[in-house]
């Protein structure tokens, strides 16, 4: 979709409120670089024992939510047309856009949100190819990694979370230990209310003022009967997979809808002719089987 001036400025209506509302820091301290953010939300030893995991995740849309060619555009032309055009913003004001794209940013110093914000610039405008890809290189390196949903939004809006801790949808005892980490049961993960914290706005907008996919998910989905979370279609249940299918994935994106055609032969009488045609008369019946309104965006 393209980024309209109605989008954005939803989104920053619900991303200040969800700044007020968002649980306090839990990795602590302000990061003055990229690399010291990515130190901080260190994943390197996760992938050692969890590489399917990571594997997946990396080549997922949330593994790449910053430095994805749409997200880069958009935010490009938020910074052009909103940012430096509307009074009372200001270029620090990317925030409101990292703050789902990036939720580790909170431990951000001031001046790295102007240097994303350039970098961002560079990565989509610059004349010079080879400015453009190391940008988008150092940009690629912001994500919504383990930690995010493994902590930060593990619990639910407003709650907060523990520092140290890796939260889990099951009991597995303490497995982290050694990584100096707990492991905490948190049945919340198990929920569609995990995926609603970035795919739909905080608690205290209006229901109505606030059409999302989880919208459409709770009105024309569960509202009729059906039980399945986000992350039973999008993690394939048991498999868990963490590759988050999406429209990108063919398959996935075939599993969605059933084209069932009937067709049958039968006349057609041109009235003003007098004349009586062959033709066909079909019957087409398309069917959504995705948990909420398609396609979307
Ligand atoms: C409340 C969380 C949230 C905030 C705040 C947010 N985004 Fe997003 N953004 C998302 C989610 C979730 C998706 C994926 C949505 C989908 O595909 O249906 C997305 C997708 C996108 C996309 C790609 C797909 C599309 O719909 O075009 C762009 C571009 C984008 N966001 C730009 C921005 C910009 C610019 C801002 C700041 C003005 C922003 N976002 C703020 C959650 C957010
Ligand atoms: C967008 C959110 C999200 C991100 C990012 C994410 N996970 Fe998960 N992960 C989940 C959810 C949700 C579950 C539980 C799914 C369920 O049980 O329904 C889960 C489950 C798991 C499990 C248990 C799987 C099993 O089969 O028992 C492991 C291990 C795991 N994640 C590791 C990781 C690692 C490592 C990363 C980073 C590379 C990561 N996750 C990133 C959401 C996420
Ligand atoms: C020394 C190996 C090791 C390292 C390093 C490690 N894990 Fe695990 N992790 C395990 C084992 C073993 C389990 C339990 C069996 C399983 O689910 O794979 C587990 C389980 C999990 C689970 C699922 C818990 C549940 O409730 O089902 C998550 C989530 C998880 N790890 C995330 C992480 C993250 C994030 C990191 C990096 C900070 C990490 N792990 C690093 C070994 C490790
Ligand atoms: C921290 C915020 C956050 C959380 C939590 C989150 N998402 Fe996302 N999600 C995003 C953003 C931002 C994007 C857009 C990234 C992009 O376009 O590259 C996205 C993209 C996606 C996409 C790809 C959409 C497309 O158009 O290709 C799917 C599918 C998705 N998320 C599913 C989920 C599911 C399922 C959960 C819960 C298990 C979840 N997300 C939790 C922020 C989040
Ligand atoms: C019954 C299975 C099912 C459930 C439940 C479900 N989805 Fe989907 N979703 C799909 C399928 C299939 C697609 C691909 C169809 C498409 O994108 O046109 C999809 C597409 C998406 C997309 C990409 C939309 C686009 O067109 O850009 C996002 C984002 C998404 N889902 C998020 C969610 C979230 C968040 C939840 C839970 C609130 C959820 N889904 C629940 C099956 C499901």
């Amino acid at each position: 979709m393209s980024v309209s001036t109605g989008r954005i400025s939803c989104l920053i209506l619900f991303a200040v409120i969800s700044i007020i509302v968002s649980p306090q820091a839990v990795f602590s301290g302000q990061a003055a670089t990229i690399d010291e953010l990515v130190s901080m939300y260190d994943i390197k030893k996760c992938v050692e024992c969890h590489e399917d995991k990571y594997e997946e995740w990396k080549t997922s849309s949330m593994g790449n939510s910053v430095s994805d060619p749409r997200v880069l555009k958009g935010m490009r032309t938020f910074i052009r047309l909103a940012l430096d055009k509307e009074q009372g913003l200001g270029r620090k004001d990317l925030k409101i856009c990292l703050d789902c794209h990036v939720p580790q940013i909170k431990n951000a110093a001031p001046e790295l949100i102007l240097h994303i914000g350039d970098l961002i610039l560079t990565a989509v405008e610059d004349e010079d190819v080879s400015r453009r890809e190391s940008a988008t290189k150092d940009l690629s390196k912001l994500n919504i990694n383990c930690f995010v949903c493994h902590n930060m939004k593990s619990l639910g809006f407003g709650k907060q979370t523990q520092e140290g801790v890796i939260y889990g949808p099951e009991d597995v005892g303490n497995p982290h230990e050694e990584i100096g980490f707990r492991t905490i049961k948190s049945e919340f993960m198990t929920t569609s209310g995990l995926c609603a914290q970035c795919h739909h706005c905080p608690p205290d907008v209006a229901w109505k003022e606030c059409p999302t996919i989880y919208t459409s998910y709770i009105e024309d989905f569960i509202s009729k009967g059906h039980k399945e979370t986000c992350q039973d279609c999008h993690m394939d249940g048991d498999r868990r997979s963490h590759k988050f299918y999406g429209p990108n994935d063919l398959d996935f994106l075939k599993s969605s809808i059933t084209l069932a055609v009937n067709a049958r032969p039968t006349k057609y009488v041109d009235i003003y002719t007098n004349d009586k045609l062959r033709a066909v008369a079909l019957e087409v019946k398309l069917t959504n089987h995705a948990g909420h309104e398609i396609p979307h965006g």
